[in-house]
């Protein structure tokens, strides 16, 4: 069945008219939540004009209704290295195939969300949109590409849909940009509430290799609220000694009066490379701007030549850019123009609201590499390690992200893998879970590299497997040992009792390292299918795709 999810206002307009062409279709494929975010916006904005709005997720949407439709919107992220979001990809693969149907009888339009400084930028929704194409579909408005600050560009791609929608010459352009709606909290993504840090603490002992920061932030005031499974974005400040090296190069003046955005905002020129710009990344786009900017051909010749642009961007910044290149003729205001807006970074919430009143907790993992003779920092997580102390404030936001959630039923039982800080989320899930007295199994799956320093909040689970909250704990420690342990190991040595959980309806949840872990957790949850349903290799993916589907497999993974 076509379901709205949580949250979604799905229903007739007053007084809708029940001509056919009224009827809009939002389909979403949203890792994150950014992409659902945007449908749900959408279909109350169309709503608001009269418009009888469906918005599904992809992985709800039954393909064989997809003839009967007239409208179809799609908002759709790109995830990895150009892989459609979990949620999409029953529905990716069944328009790809064979038996996707004829479409000439629909109108649609696609919305993709990703991330300039990779190399399939937008990848997914270019697919759906040249499918749809391929299929005899006609576009309601041209495909929308958005880079991480997509609420501008967004909204301009939902008015060209919504005049086309109407009949209407596009109109003139509306001054209210951002998409805004009744019956929200009056603090989003676009207006972050600036909350105060309660405690910060390094949760690895003495002698680890790594760094694990638990920050607890205070939400009083700010009628913010969330569930298990949801993210807190935070709008972080750069490193202030990269910022002076910056200015220094550039003989500028930190001091110099600059604009910061479109509105006419102005701050002095190193607060603005401090809290406003992105400069620690180095993307295609911004790389043909400066090329402008210079009098010399070095960087218009390095464009020329793909494979040797691509790993000169790699692990540089935009210090390395204006060292290695130049001369460089603009103003300081000129190489601001070129440059992204700061992104808010994601982090899966490890505290439960119920059992912290107006608190979020995170698990913060500090980032630090070398690269070029220079030692570089995750530009969050080393301001929370480094920076942040008890009673300073910070820019945040929620993110709801509905691909991760407990059952309702609190009786079904879950197994969770999550390793490193990927243990975040299921702190979350346990805290409810004590708080609402649930009766559901659980087991957890932890790694991490060593016992003694590396066992991220250890007494709390420690007490919650005595209490009951927790049925079954199995931890690996790597680099404990001469062989190296992994989560999934003890997976297989569970294997038998893994496949009883699951065959009695548990929920597999994955959160952590996507490109080795999750992939490496994947793999061995369909030998384990194998080994103990005694099934096919196609049999146990075609299981795991139906678990995915009806989300008993859900995964959070960065
Ligand atoms: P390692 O750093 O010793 O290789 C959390 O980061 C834990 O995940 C660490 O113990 C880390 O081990 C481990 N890890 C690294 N690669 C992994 C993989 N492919 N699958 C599962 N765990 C992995």
């Amino acid at each position: 069945e076509q379901a709205a999810p949580a949250g979604t206002a799905v229903q007739q307009s007053p007084g809708g008219s029940a001509h056919a062409s009224k009827d809009v279709t939002i389909l979403y494929g949203s890792q994150t939540g950014n992409a659902q975010g945007l449908a749900q916006k959408s279909g109350r904005k169309l709503e608001e004009n009269g418009f009888k709005v469906t918005v599904s997720s992809m992985s709800d949407f039954k393909p064989n209704s997809l003839k009967k439709l007239e409208n179809l919107l799609i908002a759709v992220s790109t995830h990895g290295e150009g892989d459609p979001p979990d949620n999409a990809l029953t529905f990716h693969e069944f328009l790809h195939g064979k038996r996707a149907p004829k479409l000439e009888g629909l109108r649609y339009s696609v919305l993709s969300l990703g991330d300039s400084s990779y190399e399939q930028f937008c990848q997914t929704g270019k697919e759906f949109d040249s499918r749809l194409e391929e299929l005899g579909a006609s576009r309601l408005a041209p495909r929308e590409d958005c880079d991480l600050d997509y609420d501008e560009p967004a909204a301009e791609w939902l008015e060209k849909v919504l005049a086309e929608l109407q009949g209407a010459e596009a109109q003139c352009p509306s001054n209210d940009k951002e998409i805004t709606y009744s019956g929200e909290s009056t603090y989003t993504r676009t207006n972050p509430f600036h909350a105060e840090i309660l405690e910060s603490i390094n949760l690895n002992g003495r002698g680890s290799d790594k760094e694990t920061t638990h920050l607890e932030l205070s939400l009083e005031g700010s009628g913010l609220s969330y569930e298990p499974g949801d993210s807190l974005g935070i709008y972080p400040e750069n490193d202030p000694a990269l910022v002076n090296l910056i200015i220094e190069e550039m003989k500028w003046d930190e001091d110099e009066t600059v604009k910061v955005n479109k509105q006419g905002e102005t701050k002095s020129l190193k607060e603005a490379l401090t809290s406003n710009f992105e400069i620690t990344v180095l993307t295609k786009p911004l790389v043909e701007q400066a090329a402008k900017l210079t009098g010399g051909k070095e960087l218009g010749e390095l464009l020329a030549r793909e494979e040797e642009l691509k790993t000169y961007m790699k692990g540089r910044d935009l210090l390395d850019l204006l060292t290695d290149f130049g001369p460089w003729n603009g103003t300081a205001q000129d190489v601001l123009n070129i440059l992204r807006k700061i992104p808010g970074r994601l982090y899966s919430i490890a505290s439960s609201l119920e059992a912290n009143p107006d608190e979020v907790h995170l698990t913060i993992g500090a980032v630090r590499y070398e690269s070029y003779g220079r030692s570089r920092s995750g530009v969050c997580s080393i301001l929370c390690a480094e920076r942040l102390q008890p009673g300073d404030t910070i820019p945040v936001y929620v993110q709801s992200n509905q691909n991760f959630k407990l059952p309702e039923d609190g009786d079904t039982p879950i197994i969770m893998i999550g390793p490193g800080t990927g243990i975040a989320p299921f702190r979350s899930f346990m805290q409810e879970r004590e708080e609402k007295g649930a009766g559901g199994e659980s087991w957890l799956f932890f790694g991490d590299r060593h016992f003694v320093t590396d066992f991220l909040y250890q007494t709390e689970w420690q007490k919650w497997l005595k209490d009951g909250v927790l049925t079954k704990m199995d931890v690996a420690f790597s680099r404990d040992t001469a062989e190296k342990v992994y989560v999934q190991h003890r997976m297989l040595e569970n294997s038998k009792e893994l496949y009883e959980w699951i065959q009695s309806g548990a929920i597999v949840y994955v959160c952590g390292d996507e490109k080795n872990m999750a992939h490496d957790v994947h793999n061995t949850l369909i030998a384990i299918l194998i080994q103990e349903g005694k099934m096919a290799k196609e049999e146990a993916e075609a299981y795991i795709a139906e678990m995915q589907q009806q989300k008993r497999y859900q995964r959070d993974v960065y």
